[in-house]
Parts: structure tokens; C-alpha cells; sequence
């Protein structure tokens, strides 16, 4: 279990920069997507409630949703800084947006069908593969989509327990997530592709 204290911090579109210095930390072209470039990341913060997760006051994550014109939810840019892997913070980041989803009663994402590490988080919450779209963001790689909807029969046991060191809360630039899709959060089914949630949109 992650060490220290989790802070979800929201971020200002002039926050670019450090969104930028963390795709560089987290790239993997392939599970992943090409790291986003500045103004990538300016749409990226622009199009979805997205927050930097501190660990101590240290960058170890980003995590962001956005609600849909339809009510449904979109997760994308999960990602752990490689010094922090396996620590149980991409559990806590998820757990904190499906809490800031609540009210949605379908949760979509999408990632790469290789990405073994992604899809064991998502289904341990509950999340089923719904379909494989291939060359979805137009760089070559299939991707799946993962639904969670109001048929999900029961509560995973990952949202009943919670690390003891974890406080998740929106910091002082927290606020809730907004409409209207981005290039790259993310994309979904039914959006114009931009980048897996882990993906996001338009590359540059
Ligand atoms: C996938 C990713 C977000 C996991 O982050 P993490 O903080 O290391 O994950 P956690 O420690 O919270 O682990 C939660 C669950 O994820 C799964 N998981 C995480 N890393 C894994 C690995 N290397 N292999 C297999 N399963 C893994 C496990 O089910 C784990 O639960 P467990 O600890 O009870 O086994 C991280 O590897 C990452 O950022 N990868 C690069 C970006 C990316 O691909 N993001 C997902 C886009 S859809």
C-alpha cells in the first residue's frame, strides 16, 4: 500500500507545463498513447475535471473524468509515475473518480487490450469489456472499451476498504467535473477518438 498522505489537486489550465512533465515520466507510446505536448494538455485540463494526485506534496499520478452530454462518465488520464507503481495508487485515483462520478449510471473507459496491468485495475472495480475498436485513436493500436453500468450486481470489494493513509480530497483548486469532451481525454465509444484513459485525444 502506498506510503504518505494521497491529495487530489485540480488542475488550472496554466498547470499545462507540470501535465506535460509527467507525460513524459509515464510515456509508453503503445499502452499508452505518444506523450502530449503543451497544448494537448491545455485542452486535456480544459475538457476534464483533472487533478494532479500528490503524495506528500510530490506529483505521483493524474486522474481525470468528465461527464457527457448523455449523463455517462468518462475516465482517461489514469497514470502512475513509474516511481510510484503498485503502491495502490491507481486504485485510490479510481475509487476517487468513480466518488466523483457517483451520480453517472455508466462508466466508460478505454484502453489498450495489452495493457494487462490497466485492465486488472478496471475489472477489480468492476468495469467489463464492451467492445475493441482498432486503430481507434488513429496510431495503429486497437483499444478496448470498459463499461461499468447500473447491470454491475456487485459493490467490488475494492470500494469497501480504502487505505488507512489515504484522504482523498479535491484541493484548493478541486471542483467538479465539467461537460463537453476534449481531444484526448479520453474519447469513448461514441466520441471523436483522442487519447486512451488512459487514453487521451489529439496528439501533437
Ligand atoms: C496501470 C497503472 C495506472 C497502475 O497503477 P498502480 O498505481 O501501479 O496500480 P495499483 O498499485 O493501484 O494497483 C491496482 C491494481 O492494478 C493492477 N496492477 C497494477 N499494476 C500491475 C502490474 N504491473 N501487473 C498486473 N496488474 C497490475 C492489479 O490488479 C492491482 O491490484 P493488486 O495490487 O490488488 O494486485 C500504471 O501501471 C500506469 O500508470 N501505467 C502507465 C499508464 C497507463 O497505462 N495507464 C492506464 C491507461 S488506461
Amino acid at each position: 500500500m502506498h506510503a504518505g498522505q494521497l491529495t487530489f489537486v485540480r488542475a488550472k489550465p496554466a498547470d499545462a507545463g507540470r501535465l506535460v512533465a509527467h507525460e513524459q515520466r509515464v510515456r509508453d507510446p503503445k499502452l499508452y498513447g505518444p506523450p502530449l505536448g503543451h497544448d494537448a494538455c491545455v485542452r486535456e485540463i480544459a475538457d476534464n475535471a483533472l487533478y494532479f494526485v500528490e503524495v506528500d506534496g510530490a506529483l505521483a499520478a493524474t486522474a481525470a473524468w468528465r461527464r457527457r452530454a448523455d449523463g455517462s462518465a468518462y475516465l482517461c488520464n489514469i497514470a502512475v509515475d513509474p516511481d510510484f507503481r503498485r503502491r495502490g495508487i491507481a486504485r485510490a485515483a479510481t475509487l476517487f473518480l468513480l466518488a466523483e462520478a457517483k451520480g453517472c449510471a455508466r462508466i466508460e473507459l478505454l484502453t489498450h487490450p495489452d495493457n494487462a496491468a490497466a485492465i486488472a485495475l478496471y475489472r477489480s472495480f468492476g468495469f467489463e469489456t464492451e467492445g475493441r475498436k482498432e486503430n481507434y485513436f488513429g496510431d495503429g493500436e486497437p483499444r478496448v472499451v470498459m463499461l461499468r453500468g447500473r447491470n454491475v450486481s456487485a459493490v467490488p470489494k475494492s470500494e469497501t476498504a480504502r487505505p488507512a493513509t489515504e484522504t482523498p480530497q479535491a484541493g484548493p483548486r478541486g471542483g467538479p467535473g465539467r461537460n463537453g469532451r476534449g481531444p484526448r481525454s479520453c474519447g469513448s465509444a461514441d466520441d471523436a477518438p483522442s487519447r486512451p484513459t488512459c487514453t487521451r485525444g489529439a496528439r501533437e
